[in-house]
């Protein structure tokens, strides 16, 4: 090897050197930028525009959907507005106008839609009624047949507030509908906005226990909901200060919140009352052991034996037999529900 062909070799050993080094670099870069990315604390930001980060948020996005704004509301036809607003009062005050004292009809139990749909339908993850106006007319497994918003709105009628519903046509039943429309009317059809309806909670990996759910129940909702269950009344003994729970004036056995999933994930995000999905302060076993302790105190029965007419497509929390599988009814009542979802998906 001659002094020019050492150079050479010595140039091109530097080359690879420095293309090594830039490599090396590079990647501690992307490795560091994505360590980072993943770990930040999740962020709102209020109305204020401050940002704000929130821990204990069941749903960090600031994407959630919220209802439409008084501005839209005053671009409606005077009618329209008339009708919404009568809807909206009947949805908050429904036992003023339909209660035992009802000033139109004595043909429910007492409660209030809002008392369950809080704010009148419009609170993120409080059962609010985003996604009604959107998805409906749809096939629901628990009728076995296509269901309409009217037929939606007679369920939680006869079920929640286990009675009646007003005659179709009449003015009261027209409303609430009108309302219930217009609070989803901001979302596309056919879609269902993040923070609609009811959080689901994740599963525990054992049953749901009503023992421990009494311990908890007495500490954090007996204050409001009594002992007994029973609620309070307000001095006007018309509508609820604190409602029911169980006993005679509560959902009958065939509402939605008689299914402990429900149940749990309502809570999580609204009680104690006061509380949102942003700052919970149930932790899921004490929401789904509640869930089980008040599902297994008294609630008014109904004949639910035309409900879901195909077995197999009984949701997995319906705590009543027969079932497809062979998981009992012990089980589909208070978990561990992971199994009886894996069997269900196998299929
Ligand atoms: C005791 C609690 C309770 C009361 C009171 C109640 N509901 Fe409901 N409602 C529920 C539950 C639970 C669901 C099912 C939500 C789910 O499964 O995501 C529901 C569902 C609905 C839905 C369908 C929501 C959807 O996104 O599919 C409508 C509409 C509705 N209720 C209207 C009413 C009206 C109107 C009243 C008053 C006449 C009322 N509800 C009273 C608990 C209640
Ligand atoms: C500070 C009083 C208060 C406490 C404590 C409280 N709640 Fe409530 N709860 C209310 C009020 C008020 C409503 C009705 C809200 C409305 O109409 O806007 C309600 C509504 C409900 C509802 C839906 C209506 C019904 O009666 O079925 C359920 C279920 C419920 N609470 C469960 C609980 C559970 C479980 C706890 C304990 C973890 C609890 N609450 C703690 C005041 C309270």
């Amino acid at each position: 090897m001659d002094v020019q062909e050492v150079e050479k070799l010595w140039k091109q050993v530097k080359t690879l050197m420095y293309l090594i080094v830039l490599i090396v670099i590079i990647s501690v870069v992307l490795v560091v930028k994505s360590k980072f990315s993943s770990k930040s604390t999740p962020i709102i930001s209020d109305s204020t525009g401050i940002e704000i980060p929130f821990p204990n948020s069941l749903d960090p996005s600031n994407d959630l959907w919220t209802a439409p704004t008084t501005e839209d509301f005053k671009k409606l036809p005077a009618d329209k507005q008339a009708a919404i607003e009568y809807g909206k009062e009947l949805i908050a005050h429904t036992a003023k106008f339909l209660g035992p004292q009802g000033s139109i009809a004595q043909i429910t139990n007492g409660m209030n839609c809002q008392n369950c749909h809080l704010d009148a339908g419009t609170k993120p993850y409080g059962n609010n009624y985003a996604a009604v106006f959107t998805t409906y007319p749809k096939y629901r497994a628990r009728s076995g047949g296509i269901e309409d918003i009217y037929k939606r709105v007679e369920d939680c009628f006869e079920r929640s507030l286990n009675g009646k519903a007003p005659a179709r046509g009449s003015k009261e039943l027209e409303a609430m509908v009108a309302y219930i429309n217009y609070t989803g009317s901001n979302v596309q059809k056919g879609q269902k906005p993040k923070g609609s309806g009811i959080y689901e909670l994740k599963f525990l990996d054992r049953a749901a226990d009503p023992a421990k759910g009494k311990i908890a129940y007495t500490a954090k909702c007996q204050s409001c909901h009594q002992a007994n269950g029973e609620g309070l009344m307000n001095a006007d003994k018309v509508e609820y200060q604190y409602p029911p729970l169980w006993g005679k004036n509560a959902y009958n056995q065939g509402a939605g919140l008689y299914r402990i999933s429900r149940f749990a994930g309502y809570i999580k995000a609204n009680m104690p009352f006061g509380v949102t999905y942003k700052e919970p302060q149930l932790s899921d076993e004490e929401a789904w052991d509640i869930a089980a302790y008040v599902n297994s105190m008294p609630h008014p029965t109904k004949d639910i034996s035309k409900d879901w007419p195909k077995i197999e497509e009984k949701t997995f929390d319906h705590p009543f037999g027969p079932f497809a599988d062979g998981f009992s009814e012990e089980q589909h009542k208070f978990g561990p529900f992971g199994p009886i979802k894996k069997a269900k998906g196998k299929k």
